[in-house]
């Protein structure tokens, strides 16, 4: 907890460290009931920053110093300043070796952040400035250094002693202890520091790589889990292989370690050699994960192990450029999922998700640039904007370069940068060098927040066959930055003639069209391009695969949407022609329910479905997206003020006729579907992901009926199924459902069988926490008091009241405010345990100007009382009283 006002940090006020740190020995004596950690620290006085001897001030938090010398004398209470935050003494020459020892206590460390235990396990999170509650430290990017790491513990709790880099020596010791150390040849910051230290098991293997290197590959988890690592194991192979084929990048140690920890803040961790990993994103069997577990797993073992080129060898400078690392590594696991399995349904999930979550992000208080220019708390800025818009930044520049142009580019930067802390400038100038482009203006995406419209009309001149797309982009106000410039916006777009055939692309001036699709840089605040040889008046597909992060408008009426649904060669845009079509439609139902209109649902819709479930030729992964209604969730961000109620009647009146005037079709591919899934062995696979999509996606819609042999249908998969995904799905729509009896008895059931499995109950939880039905709060309520509930784990507040608070919006949204109230409550109880954790359940309360004027005032009057609640966390502070401001 902060004693001290929190403090603004700017990016303008950067300067390069006084002091650098060549290398860092590091011994950790592991107790239960603390732990003592000696530093030897090489030092000496950064060139850079010109002669004279400055004083030193180290960073250190929650440290009990113990002892401290310089060049091997002693320093005692007047010879140096401590805070709560730094440690500052004065250097006597350019180069001196600083030893201190220190008591610190991971047995009660709640916030996770440090050195901390997971269960039995001792483990590490030092991004973004945990080091400094392990030991004094230049506890910044900028700083890298050599690491040797020596770890001493009890034998037979802890016969596993891990740190970064390559085993050196280990030993007994006396008192049925023993050590072992560790020494990582490469330079890192201390961000990148970790150590584990357990009983645990491992699965091995080994990778070959591009040069013929042999490297070691080892999954640690408790014993208990030993059965459920080898999909990991599979998707690290894959990802080694790929950013050598892709990237021609190589793995650079001899040894690769993954960890298993159930209590974690966020997904995984990229620590040199030795990623520590949340359990849900390592452990993966058909019995106990779903198809989309199992795609995670894939997804963020590559995300880290990429991490080893984009984020350690070339690392980043301070923590405003986070995106340089975030941003690109996103991008380069998304094409890695792409390449993997299907690419069209991949984007389709990773747009749906950032339209509906980022765009509100850059909506909200909290709006920043995916290169933020202040923060209080850099932990609030690992965020989707710097996460998933920052990847469509990179996305963009793959766009405008082409994939031959994108990959010079990086090899410069790989080759340019190899050990250094860089800034995202520096990137753009490797990929600016390669090509011999010129990336000014596209910069802006970096430096200017908020989401872009971009609005598009149309004119065709019959008499020239001339058809002209006109352009206007603007770009709302984010805090601190009223006025934008405009942006560089590649608009990739096909045209269609009347029978849904591509039209050449020739613009006015040009000798030839380059081909039926193509990118237009929109650079000004209105722009228009021609396109000639048009002998009639084309349809236009626009921004296919959201080729850009913006806001489109184009006035498509409800039959051109449904045109495009059925002959767009691009598949995104077919997606995303059904969308806009069912937006149109819902928006229509949310009107009428205002206005207590008997509601009427366009039989347009139903039609463009029917056309979509009878093709057999399209992939029923596309047929499930497309069977999707827009969420709740994009329905809010969409609306100027969302009306809670109004969304979700609609939204449930629309599936309820679908089911109904579909029946006969989504029965016919439910039970195809069904047929193949009860005679075939679970594989996580692409073309079986897609089966089990639709199958899972027509046994909602059919539920809506409650017919008896649905019903039967529903407990047949939900007990006969051999994997997570058909038992989930048919678990979730009971839940939904007004079977209480059968509910009630699945729901047991289930608890008991999976009891044990953590995991396992987390989906539990988060499948009655989304329960629209009216008692969602109190069933919520009920569940914290399950013995399988604990605060103190992050997964499980994610699981119930993350997924209450961001998935079951009528619930929380109650009008009597006890959502919010409840909430708050938690924030505050939580800020006390873990500051990270509690800030990011804050953020639907940060979303209040969308709602209407009664439950602004309630959600504003929760933030009020959080931030009347005595000592917040600067985590905290700042989500709180940025929404307020
Ligand atoms: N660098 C990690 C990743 O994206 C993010 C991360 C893991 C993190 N643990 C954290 C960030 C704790 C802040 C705090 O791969
Ligand atoms: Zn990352």
């Amino acid at each position: 907890m902060r004693t001290e006002q929190p403090k603004m940090i700017y990016l303008k006020d950067y300067q390069a460290p006084e002091y650098l740190i060549d290398e860092t020995h590091l011994t950790f004596e592991l107790f239960e009931d603390h732990t003592l950690v000696h530093a030897q620290l090489l030092m000496r006085r950064n060139p850079e920053r010109g002669a004279g001897l400055p004083p030193l001030v180290l960073d250190g938090q929650q440290l009990e110093l113990l002892a401290l010398s310089m060049d091997g004398r002693e320093l005692l209470a007047g010879d140096y300043q401590l805070s709560d935050s730094h440690l500052t003494l004065q250097p006597l020459a350019a180069n001196f070796t600083l030893d201190s020892s220190v008591r610190i206590h991971p047995e009660s460390n709640t916030a996770l952040e440090g050195l901390y235990k997971s269960g039995s396990m001792f483990c590490t999170q030092c991004e973004a400035e945990g080091f400094r509650k392990i030991t004094y430290y230049l506890d910044r990017p900028d700083v890298m250094s050599r690491f040797t790491t020596t770890l001493s513990a009890e034998q037979h709790s802890y016969p596993v002693l891990l740190s970064n880099g390559n085993p050196i020596a280990s030993g007994p010791e006396e008192g049925g202890r023993h050590w072992a150390t560790w020494e990582d040849p490469f330079m890192k910051p201390a961000y990148l520091f970790a150590l584990v230290a357990g009983d645990l098991w491992c699965i091995e293997d080994t990778f070959n790589t591009m040069s013929q290197r042999e490297v070691a590959l080892r999954i640690y988890v408790e014993p208990e889990n030993i059965d459920k690592c080898q999909h990991a194991m599979d998707s690290l192979k894959k990802s080694m292989r790929w950013d050598e084929e892709v990237y021609g990048r190589e793995y650079d140690l001899d040894i690769f370690m993954i960890v298993a920890v159930n209590d974690f803040n966020m997904g995984a961790m990229e620590n040199k050699g030795l990623n520590i990993f949340n359990s849900s994103c390592v452990l993966a069997k058909a019995e106990t994960a779903t198809d989309a577990a199992h795609q995670r797993v894939e997804a963020v073992v590559a995300h880290e192990y990429f991490h080893n080129w984009s984020g350690n060898r070339v690392t980043c400078r301070d923590w405003f450029q986070l995106s340089l690392k975030e941003g690109f590594t996103v991008f380069r696991d998304a094409e890695f999922s792409a390449d993997m399995n299907s690419r069209t349904v991949k984007r389709i999930e990773d747009v749906a998700y950032l339209r509906t979550h980022q765009f509100a992000e850059d909506a909200g208080p909290m709006a920043h640039a995916v290169r933020p220019d202040s923060f209080i708390e850099i932990s609030n800025f690992y965020t989707l904007t710097v996460y998933e818009k920052g990847s469509e930044v990179v996305r963009m520049i793959h766009t405008l370069l082409g994939a031959e142009g994108f990959r010079k580019g990086t090899d410069l930067y790989f080759q340019r940068h190899d050990g250094q802390a860089v800034t995202c400038d520096d990137f753009i100038k490797a990929m600016e060098d390669a090509n011999g482009v010129e990336l000014t203006q596209f910069k802006r995406w970096y430096s200017q927040g908020g989401t872009p419209r971009l609005q598009v009309s149309e004119a065709y001149d019959a008499a020239s066959k001339t058809y002209t797309l006109s352009f206007r982009q603007s770009c709302p106000a984010t805090p601190g930055q009223a006025q934008k410039l405009p942006f560089v916006i590649p608009v990739e777009l096909g045209l269609l003639d009347g029978k849904g055939r591509a039209l050449p692309l020739r613009l006015a001036g040009e000798a030839k069209a380059p081909g039926e699709t193509r990118v237009l840089a929109v650079t000004e605040a209105e722009q228009s391009f021609s396109f000639v040889d048009l002998a009639e008046k084309p349809l236009p597909s626009l921004l296919r695969g959201l080729s850009a992060p913006v806001k489109l408008g184009f006035p498509y009426d409800r039959d051109q949407l449904m045109f495009l649904m059925q002959h767009d060669s691009d598949g995104f845009n077919r997606w995303e022609a059904g969308q806009q079509l069912a937006v149109q439609v819902l928006q229509e139902l949310i009107g009428q329910h205002q206005r207590g209109e008997k509601l009427l649902l366009d039989q347009r819709l139903v039609a463009a479905l029917r056309t979509v479930l009878a093709d057999q030729q399209l992939d029923q992964a596309m047929v499930a997206e497309m069977l999707s209604l827009p969420s709740e969730a994009y329905l809010t961000e969409i609306s100027e003020s969302a009306d809670v109620d109004a969304i979700h009647t609609a939204r449930e009146f629309a599936r309820q006729q679908l089911a109904e005037a579909l029946f006969a079709p989504l029965w016919q591919r439910y039970q195809a579907n069904r047929e193949l899934s009860r005679h075939s062995e679970y594989v996580a696979e692409a073309a079986h992901f897609a089966r089990r999509s639709l199958q899972n996606i027509a046994l909602s819609y059919l539920m809506m009926s409650e017919k008896p042999e649905v019903l039967g249908a529903c407990l047949e998969q939900y007990e006969a199924c051999d994997n997570m995904t058909e038992r989930l799905a048919a678990l979730a729509v009971l839940v939904n459902s007004s079977f209480a009896e059968e509910k009630s008895k699945a729901l047991a059931a289930f608890a008991e069988h999976f009891k044990d499995n953590p995991l396992v109950m987390d989906q539990w939880f988060s499948v009655q926490a989304g329960s629209t039905l009216p008692g969602g709060l109190e069933r919520v309520q009920q569940l914290m008091q399950h013995p399988a509930f604990t605060l103190k784990n992050p997964n499980k507040v994610r699981a119930l009241i993350g997924a209450f608070a961001g998935q079951n919006l009528v619930n929380f949204h109650r009008a009597d405010g006890a959502g919010y109230r409840f909430l708050a409550d938690l924030v505050i109880t939580l800020n006390a345990l873990n500051p990270q954790i509690a800030s990011r359940q804050l953020a639907p309360l940060t979303r209040w100007s969308k709602y209407d004027a009664a439950r602004q005032a309630l959600m504003r009057a929760e933030l009020e009382r959080i931030l009347a609640s005595g000592e917040l966390s600067s985590d905290v502070y700042e989500v709180v009283s940025k929404s307020l401001a």
